[in-house]
């Protein structure tokens, strides 16, 4: 079996992270790889955004909470330091399955980091509010998105999250931790998307502030 669908057999989705932040270069690696997921006539119509600010995961993840209707207290993000949230253009006919795939690419890519990643639900509620309008304002992002969904990244905190998830499976995970070769980041809040293209060429814009 090759290495690729080895992780894709392996990858599971992660319910408990510590809080370490991720390297940067490592979350720029997970959205490159997410940038260069196929996309409904190369549109790419797709976007990200880099969430590891503290105070506005914290925010999202309570937004989410409340959404999704569980108690005061409850962290749909497990955690995770790191929220990719994942957008589509509402006008493109193709931008949830394009944003879908940039969703699996990202999760993908974060397993093959030695990092856990889950897909977390609601972002399509959260950026219907105003309130969340107004951030891709603030971020200098103009147009009309849909949210597809959140990837929360980090590092698993081992002894529950892989017993626990490979539990669901008939085959052990296996060993998967390498450890990261990339340095510790600061935290950053920011977004990177790709443009649209006439030709197979991707090239990517990455701002951070
Ligand atoms: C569209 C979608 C929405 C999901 N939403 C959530 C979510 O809100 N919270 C969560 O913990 N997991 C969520 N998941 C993760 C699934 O529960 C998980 O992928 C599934 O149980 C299979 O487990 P695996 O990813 O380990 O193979 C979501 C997955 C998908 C594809």
């Amino acid at each position: 079996m090759n290495d690729i669908i080895k992780a894709m057999l392996e990858r599971r989705s992660i319910r408990k992270f510590k809080s370490d932040m991720v390297p940067k270069e490592a979350i720029d690696e997970i959205i490159k790889a997410g940038l260069y997921a196929a996309s409904g006539r190369n549109q790419q119509a797709v976007i990200t955004i880099a969430v590891t600010n503290k105070e506005l995961r914290d925010k999202l993840s309570e937004a989410n909470r409340k959404i999704g209707g569980w108690a005061e207290g409850f962290d749909p993000f497990y955690n995770a330091p790191v929220v990719l949230i994942v957008l589509a253009d509402k006008n493109w006919p193709t931008g949830i399955y394009d944003g879908s795939l940039v969703m699996g690419n990202m999760m993908l890519a974060a397993y093959t980091l030695g990092l856990g990643s889950c897909w977390i639900h609601r972002a399509k509620q959260e950026f219907e509010t105003d309130e969340y309008k107004k951030l891709l304002a603030d971020l200098g992002i103009n147009g009309d998105y849909e949210g597809i969904g959140h990837c929360v990244v980090g590092y698993p905190s081992l002894g529950q999250a892989f017993s626990k998830a490979c539990g669901s499976r008939a085959e052990p995970c296996g060993s998967r931790a390498e450890p990261l070769r990339f340095p510790k980041a600061e935290p950053l809040v920011g977004f990177l998307r790709a443009k649209p293209l006439n030709s197979n060429t991707l090239r990517s814009e990455t701002e951070y502030g």
